[in-house]
């Protein structure tokens, strides 16, 4: 049998328990250690999560004093920089939850870190490990739509908005676009290989979430649950992005890739309040092209499978340290999307198209 596998749990909240229990489905992992800010909190956690033998700590630091091959990252948006960077310069891999951070500086100065040290930095992006997201990228990628010249994702919830942490700026940093947004743009930047990002034009706003007849919390509610974009690419391609949190629609549309040979339609999955956005499976998927000089729609077909995406993310991140292989879904990719959403944030304040400019 393969050495015991060390991991670190970094927060112990709603999230942290989700990356138990798929951790637990891995023979040769075992978690030793577990913290939270929140004194008490991590020995709490330990005790629930019924994992003998870990130690809980009130402060990250002294958890990564500790023997470790890789951590989770479980806590806020706003704490995910400093956990970040403490872990990898301490010798340890990361899984960090999804958004990567609250600014782009940030992210950018996480992935300096990674390369500096040569620790894994991987962003918990799930909906990756859906076959159907690999049909997604796969049918971009092969070149049957030609040139894709302009791209529209996004997604919209009638009402599915989250309180706590998520609705504060000081903590969650943004709002509907961090929160569900990065999904969206995952999939669709994923498909396109990442391209660099030139300029971004955007308005948010707020007004279900602070209205008390939509949110319970809506006092406190400072980030946005509305959100739409246009972003310019090198290489003469645009996306438009849109997120809601919560509307007066039953759907924000498709994804589509419109390219100069074909253009291919994905369908949110699902339906209900909570439904219509990429945090997870695809739905319908169809290819729009020419055949033999007839217009033609082709349906992909669809894999329903029993996949645990979340699972898959924690053993795909598991393995990949175990073999030494690179980051499953590198920040030095996410870091493209946390720059449109920043630019996102800056353009709806300045109520003007800006810049997005990466050091990369
Ligand atoms: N991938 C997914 O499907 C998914 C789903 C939900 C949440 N998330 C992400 O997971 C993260 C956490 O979300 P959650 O719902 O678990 O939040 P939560 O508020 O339930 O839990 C966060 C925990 O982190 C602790 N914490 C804060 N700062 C800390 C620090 N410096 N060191 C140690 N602990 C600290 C808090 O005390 C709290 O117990 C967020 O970034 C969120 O976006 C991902």
């Amino acid at each position: 049998m393969s050495k015991m596998q060390r991991i670190g749990i970094i927060g112990s909240g709603g999230i942290a328990s989700a990356h138990v229990r798929a951790y637990k489905q891995l023979h040769d992992v075992e978690i030793v250690a577990v913290a939270d800010v929140i004194p008490g909190k991590a020995d709490q956690f330990v005790t629930r999560e019924q994992l003998p033998g870990a130690i809980g700590f009130d402060d990250h630091r002294r958890l990564l004093e500790l023997d470790l091959d890789g951590v989770s990252i479980c806590t806020p948006n706003a704490s995910h920089h400093v956990t970040t960077v403490d872990a990898l310069r301490a010798g340890k891999n990361v899984l960090l939850e999804k958004p990567m951070s609250v600014t782009l500086d940030e992210a950018i100065d996480m992935v300096q870190v990674a390369n500096e040290t040569g620790n894994m930095l991987t962003i918990g992006f799930q909906p990756r490990y859906d076959p159907n997201m690999k049909v997604v990228n796969e049918i971009v990628q092969s070149g049957k739509l030609g040139k894709v010249y302009y791209v529209e994702t996004g997604g919209g919830r009638r009402r599915g908005m989250p309180g706590g942490t998520f609705i504060s700026k000081q903590l969650a940093g943004a709002g509907a676009m961090a929160d569900i947004g990065c999904y969206s743009l995952d999939m669709a930047l994923n498909a396109l290989g990442y391209p660099k990002p030139l300029t971004v034009s955007a308005y948010t706003s707020n007004y279900f979430g602070t209205n008390p007849v939509h949110h319970p919390e809506a006092s406190k509610f400072e980030v946005e649950d509305f959100g739409v974009a246009l972003v310019r690419f090198e290489n003469d391609l645009v996306l438009q992005f849109k997120i809601s949190w919560a509307m007066h629609m039953d759907t924000l549309g498709s994804t589509m890739f419109l390219g100069t040979e074909g253009g291919l339609k994905v369908n949110p999955y699902g339906t209900g309040n909570w439904s219509g956005v990429w945090d997870g499976r695809v739905g319908e998927m169809k290819l729009f092209h020419d055949f033999m000089g007839k217009q033609t729609e082709t349906p992909i077909p669809v894999t329903n499978t029993d996949l645990n995406l979340f699972n898959e993310k924690v053993r795909d991140f598991s393995e990949a340290v175990r073999e030494g292989r690179p980051a499953p879904i590198p920040g030095s990719q996410i870091v493209i999307q946390q720059a449109i959403i920043d630019g996102v944030l800056r353009s709806s304040a300045a109520k003007r198209e800006v810049a997005i400019e990466l050091p990369f």
